[in-house]
């Protein structure tokens, strides 16, 4: 089996657009790939946070991806900060790294902006630290979404950097793009986003799941009952094609495109086929609240496989530099 890493940020509860763009698919890759699935704190800590809730993020982050299908048993799940050579191989890493290559990030520079009180080393270090979580389990495979594109060529830039000045020890990461097209949040305007407040969370209430979607954005040319809509500028629609199968989907477009139906018939079937799809999920997230062991287990387990991958990998880095180790 390939190696697969992916990093999801310690959130708190999922929503919506991580489970589309991100966690889904880390239940189907699973099974093919041999797979790293890390909640990465050391990268959240680079952003303005409050330390008291940051455990409680940690954890319902994990109790959510576990409750999503992701199987301890088939994939390891661990918490960056239990892996201490994730930041030991990003000093690494540091060293080779190019300063102009990270002025260039994208995200650097949306980042910096947006928490201009607090452009601290970290988030222009950001990128390095997630190549040295790739490249410690050498991941050949990277599930991210396209905002993450820049930071995975940044990722094969520094393996080719360090395998030429030190000796091959590093793949290319490959990305794999996730199929999901993106989600837009439920303002309809910017991309589902905790800090966006524009989110559906997993673990709402069928009250709430109905109350959310009554009031999301539509194709915006509709405005009233009588306009006929165009389901392929709507997010809504974005959403049947997940949660509805096909009958109900031509159901929408027909009725959409000539009025038949109104926004409120779609976000009612919507909202019926969301609550069903995620029947599994809500049982498994009831049995983990219930056995918050069950949580601390897979994540420890999962830090004592990666830290044996890891510790291997950071011996041959060692080697590879020379130093006295
Ligand atoms: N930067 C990623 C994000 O914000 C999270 C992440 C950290 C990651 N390390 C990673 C993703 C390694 C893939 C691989 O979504």
């Amino acid at each position: 089996m390939k190696t697969l890493f992916s990093g999801i940020q310690p959130s708190g509860e999922l929503h919506l657009g991580n489970y589309l763009g991100a966690i889904r698919n880390w239940v189907d890759l699973q099974e093919t790939y041999f797979c790293y699935l890390c909640i990465v704190d050391y990268h959240a800590i680079t952003q303005s946070y409050e330390p008291k809730l940051m455990k409680q993020r940690v954890l319902e982050m994990a109790t959510d991806v576990l409750a999503c299908g992701v199987d301890p048993d088939k994939a390891v799940l661990f918490v960056q900060s239990h892996v201490p050579e994730h930041t030991e191989l990003c000093w690494v890493f540091n060293a080779v790294a190019g300063f102009g290559d990270l002025s260039r990030m994208t995200q650097f520079k949306d980042k910096s902006a947006r928490q201009p009180e607090n452009v601290n080393v970290g988030v222009f270090d950001y990128p390095v630290l997630q190549a040295a979580d790739i490249l410690l389990y050498k991941a050949v495979a990277v599930p991210v979404g396209a905002d993450q594109s820049q930071h995975l060529e940044l990722t094969r830039r520094i393996a080719r950097a360090f395998n030429h000045r030190f000796g091959k020890l590093f793949p290319e990461p490959d990305t794999v793009l996730s199929q999901t097209p993106k989600l837009l949040g439920l303002d309809g305007k910017a991309k589902m986003s905790k800090s966006l407040d524009n989110t559906l969370a997993l673990a709402a209430t069928d009250k709430q799941i109905r109350r959310s979607l009554a009031r999301a954005a539509t194709d915006p040319a509709r405005v009233t009952r009588e306009d006929k809509g165009d389901p392929d500028n709507c997010n809504l629609y974005t959403l049947h094609r997940f949660f509805s199968d096909e009958e109900r989907q031509a159901w929408v477009r027909q009725g959409c495109t000539t009025a038949d139906i109104g926004c409120v018939d779609c976000k009612n079937a919507l909202a019926d086929n969301v609550i069903d799809h995620l029947g599994d999920y809500r049982r498994r997230r009831e049995d983990l609240l219930a056995h918050p062991e069950k949580v601390h287990d897979a994540l420890q387990r999962g830090a004592e496989k990666a830290r044996a991958t890891a510790r291997k990998t950071m011996e041959q880095v060692h080697k590879k530099l020379g130093l006295w180790a």
